[in-house]
């Protein structure tokens, strides 16, 4: 049986990059499947410090984000991962099946534990606890963007180790964790090397799926590019352009070949404004429904409640089984 997982941080308001990378994503395989997941990954979001108020309400901002972006509570069981404690006590299990050379790599505590890698403890076993996220469900399908790739990689790992000394539990590849769609990567709009990223101090980097269109255009206006007026798709040897010919590309919902079809004759600076307008076009509906479910605070709650229960069920039988074959009953 397929069962579809995945995960976000509570740490703002969602960017292009998740948009793409994920969200759509997850739309569509919601209307595919019968058994899907979206958690909202507090536990994770504290590896880096959170302020508290800030972080209750930006768990319920996130839902409504998540909402407004199409996640169906009828299809798909959105929840809040601490909600559910057994998340914690598998990540407890399958870290003590983890070396520590095989987490000193991760991209996660590369770029986050500083330059001394005086990071904390949960920093470094994050990605176990994203394994175990996605092994407590057993799924077979995990739509992240591509810089989730190697987390993904260890928890296909950490099922095989774990089958292998304990038995057959987990889904292991080729059925597991097909990337689906275009496993997307999209570019800061400062510096096109990086990805564009939540906890990116400059603001113009990003595009939030809640930025106004003068915003929008702002940043889209003073994106990086580089001294090559004319449109082209290449994103070896010009990642900045390529970026935002992806994102016109993806928003507008057409293919790269047409979005250059309609860049023909075009300089960058005159591109950039149907870039713009494609973005603030997807986004404007978005950003009104998030307006209109913030204020339900109520509602947003009984939802996650929901949720809860619902992924309370699927996890605790496989928690159990887990708890068993180690030789905890
Ligand atoms: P997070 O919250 O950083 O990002 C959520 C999703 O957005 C994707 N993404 C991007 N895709 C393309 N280009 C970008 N610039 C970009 N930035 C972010 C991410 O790939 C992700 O799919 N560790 C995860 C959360 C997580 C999870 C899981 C995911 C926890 N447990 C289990 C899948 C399964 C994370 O930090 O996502």
């Amino acid at each position: 049986p397929h069962r579809v997982f995945s995960g976000i941080q509570p740490t703002g308001v969602p960017h292009l990059g998740n948009f793409l990378g994920a969200l759509e994503n997850w739309v569509a395989l919601q209307n595919q499947y019968p058994t899907v997941l979206y958690s909202i990954v507090d536990l994770h979001s504290i590896t880096q410090p959170q302020d508290p108020d800030q972080l209750r309400s930006n768990i319920l901002d996130l839902t409504a984000s998540l909402l407004a972006c199409g996640i169906d509570p009828e299809k798909a069981i959105l929840f809040q991962q601490s909600q559910v404690s057994e998340h914690a006590e598998l990540a407890w299990i399958l870290g003590c099946m983890t070396s520590m050379p095989r987490l000193r790599h991760l991209p996660q505590w590369k770029m986050k534990s500083g330059q001394k890698n005086e990071g904390s403890v949960g920093l470094f076993t994050y990605p176990v606890l994203q394994a175990a996220d996605i092994l407590l469900y057993q799924s077979t399908h995990v739509p992240v963007g591509e810089d989730q790739v190697q987390h993904l990689e260890l928890a296909q790992d950490l099922a095989r180790i774990f089958n292998n000394h304990y038995g057959d539990l987990f889904p292991e590849p080729p059925f597991s964790f097909i990337l689906t769609g275009s496993t997307r990567k999209v570019k800061s709009l400062r510096d096109p090397s990086a990805k564009m990223s939540k906890s990116d101090p400059q603001t113009m980097a990003t595009i939030t799926i809640t930025d106004s269109p003068e915003d929008i255009a702002l940043k889209i206006r003073r994106a990086v590019t580089d001294f090559t007026s004319e449109v082209t798709f290449d994103p070896e040897t010009r990642p900045g352009v390529s970026n935002l010919v992806m994102i016109h590309a993806a928003m507008a919902a057409i293919s790269v070949e047409e979005a250059l079809s309609q860049a023909r004759g075009l300089d960058t600076g005159a591109y950039k404004k149907l870039v713009s307008d494609a973005v603030v076009q997807r986004l404007t509906p978005i950003r009104h429904e998030i307006g209109k479910l913030r204020s339900d605070r109520a509602y947003l709650e009984g939802l996650l409640a929901q949720g809860r229960k619902k992924a309370r069920e699927l996890a605790a039988p496989v928690l159990a089984e887990v708890r068993h074959r180690v030789g905890f009953s």
